[in-house]
């Protein structure tokens, strides 16, 4: 399975925070938001990933994350060059997937949850269709919505209903069979002339092949699109960091964790962040597993 993180668009929500720095690129607390979309799909057991972003902000990107090589991943960019949806993403990303399935995030969205790469890694094992994740918010007008019947099945899914079916949100992280290109490829641009990523996902309904994921009261799912839910999102990781003294969405360890890279190569990392607490603890990382 390869990953697509979608990390374009004008961020006009957060202007002017983002007149010239890219969204995806401010900090949520104490790291770049691009990390916390790439952390899910690291914990999801993907290791081959495309970010894709507009052509201003994609050298900053990948100057951020450079090959990934240092991660034990591989990381590879695509340009976006106008916010032409979010479906578009398997268009640009064609020739990087070569016909197979494919994860999808967006490069403003944070997950937080117990064992979510287990359940993550479940879904990308599947064989065949689609599964979206879906989440309780209180006003599901903003989002995708979807109607779930009583047996967990997707009844009906719709982008930003003014009367939803249901309180469930599609949240931006899909995960998707070799179909996915061929099925984009189909969508025709909607009234606000973008390629939307609900069409692809109704498609995948009508063919009876759309699962839904819901994440329960144990987990939390922030979109940063505004100040509010920006500066929300980095109160929550500064909370449950300082209390735990855990990091999320700290890419090295995860890295290490999963066998990519050893406790000695973090060390090597521990360096590219000078005299920081996130060096601090990336060295203490590595000495706990190598006890020196
Ligand atoms: O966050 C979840 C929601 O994301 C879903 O519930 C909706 O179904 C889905 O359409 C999307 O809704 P948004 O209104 O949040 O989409 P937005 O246009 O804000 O784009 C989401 C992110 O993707 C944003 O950071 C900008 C980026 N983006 C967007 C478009 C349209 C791109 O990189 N390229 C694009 O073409």
């Amino acid at each position: 399975m390869k990953g697509i993180i979608l990390a374009g668009g004008t961020g006009s929500r957060l202007f002017p925070l983002t007149r010239v720095v890219s969204k995806q690129l401010l900090p949520v607390f104490d790291k770049p938001m691009l990390y916390y979309p790439l952390s899910t799909l690291m914990l999801a057991g993907i290791r081959d990933i495309l970010v894709i972003s507009t052509p201003v902000d994609l050298p900053r990107m990948e100057q951020l994350l450079g090959d990934g090589r240092s991660l034990g991943m591989n990381f590879q960019y695509a340009v976006q060059d106008a916010p032409r949806g979010l479906a578009e993403a398997f268009l640009i990303g064609e020739a990087f997937l070569e016909g197979g399935p494919a994860a999808l995030i967006l490069g403003d969205n944070l997950f937080f949850g117990e064992a979510l790469g287990d359940i993550l890694e479940a879904r990308c094992a599947a064989a065949s269709g689609a599964t979206i994740f879906a989440t309780r918010v209180q006003d599901p007008t903003a989002y995708g919505v979807v109607e779930i019947a009583p047996d967990g099945q997707a009844v009906s899914i719709e982008e930003k209903p003014r009367e939803p079916k249901s309180d469930w949100a599609v949240t931006g992280l899909y995960i998707y069979d070799s179909k996915v290109t061929q099925l984009a490829r189909k969508i025709k641009p909607s009234g606000r002339k973008e390629l939307e990523i609900t069409d692809l996902n109704r498609l995948y309904l009508e063919a009876g092949e759309l699962s839904v994921e819901r994440l329960g009261r144990g987990y939390a799912w922030f979109d940063t699109g505004t100040p509010e839910s920006l500066m929300e999102a980095g109160e929550f990781i500064r909370t449950l960091q300082k209390r735990q003294g855990l990091k999320i969405a700290c890419i090295e360890e995860i890295a290490c964790e999963r066998g990519y890279i050893t406790a000695v190569q973090v060390e090597a990392l521990a360096k590219n962040y000078a005299s920081t607490e996130y060096a601090s603890y990336l060295l203490n990382l590595a000495r706990s597993k190598t006890g020196f």
